[in-house]
């Protein structure tokens, strides 16, 4: 397969940097998409993707991989609750980014830990996607049992409405949050951020990107902030963008 030929068509057509994804996987993936939709060659796939909505659809959940639930990884988030308080002035607006945001149960999650914290202080979550119709079920803000398993009982039943088997988040939480299209690799970053969590994407990243989306990152928080990464990374080499370690998964802006 011609890769190199489709990472330009699609930069062109989606506008999205697949040279940015690490290629042994991704061409895997891509391999394995064009298989299961019966696409013979690139040519045959691309005159798909030209021509069928439900295609092009498909093939970005299947790049862009959304997986989520809320407090994904309950002890770092409890970890992370816990810097909250140690750590930064929550009787302020806070500013947070929650950056790869899915179907929006990681901004909602955090929105619920803030209101714990400080129900009447008005925070500012901005949760950003590449997907646009992953960021419209965010807004939506409905969910199925298995998205909410790890929401304590007592938050489950502060936040969310049940209707039939699907549990939906309260405007209290959802007027918290305001979900808008981002591409990390491609977009400008905003600045003065309290908190950045961006967790379960920079795995897919080259690592010459995802070093250069952490120094965005460190030039996005504010001296003080907090930065929350995924379960499976790790910064090495905190210090190079101005971090301290709190722990493994909770970093510092010096
Ligand atoms: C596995 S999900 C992670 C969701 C959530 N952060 C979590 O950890 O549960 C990865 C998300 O990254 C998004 N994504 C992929 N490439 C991206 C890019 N270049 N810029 C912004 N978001 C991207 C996908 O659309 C997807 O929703």
């Amino acid at each position: 397969m011609d890769l190199k030929y489709f990472e330009q068509w699609v930069l062109r057509d989606f506008g999205i940097d697949l040279s940015a994804y690490k290629s042994n996987q991704l061409h895997r993936r891509i391999l394995t998409l064009m298989s299961r939709v019966g696409a013979n060659t690139v040519e045959e796939y691309i005159n798909m993707l030209k021509t069928s909505s439900e295609q092009r659809q498909k093939f970005l959940d299947y790049i862009t991989i959304n997986v989520t639930e809320f407090y994904r990884n309950p002890e770092i988030f409890g970890e992370f609750d816990n810097f909250i308080k140690g750590e930064l002035n929550y009787n302020r607006p806070l500013k947070i980014w929650s950056a790869a945001c899915s179907i929006g149960a990681e901004p909602y999650s955090i929105g619920m830990i803030l209101k714990e914290l400080s129900p009447s202080v008005k925070h500012k979550i901005i949760a950003t996607d590449i997907d646009n119709t992953i960021l419209n079920r965010a807004r939506e803000g409905i969910y199925t049992s298995t998205d909410i398993k790890n929401v304590p009982s007592y938050k489950l039943n502060k936040y969310f409405d049940k209707k039939d088997d699907k549990y939906h988040i309260k405007n209290e939480i959802k007027d918290m949050v305001t979900f808008k299209k981002h591409d990390l690799i491609l977009d400008n970053y905003e600045s003065n951020f309290d908190i950045i969590v961006c967790r379960n994407v920079v795995i897919y990243f080259t690592n010459e990107i995802k070093e250069k989306i952490y120094e965005k990152f460190s030039n996005s928080l504010n001296k003080g902030g907090l930065f929350f990464i995924g379960a499976t990374e790790s910064i090495y080499n905190y210090k190079k963008y101005g971090f301290e370690k709190l722990s493994t998964f909770i970093y510092k802006k010096s």
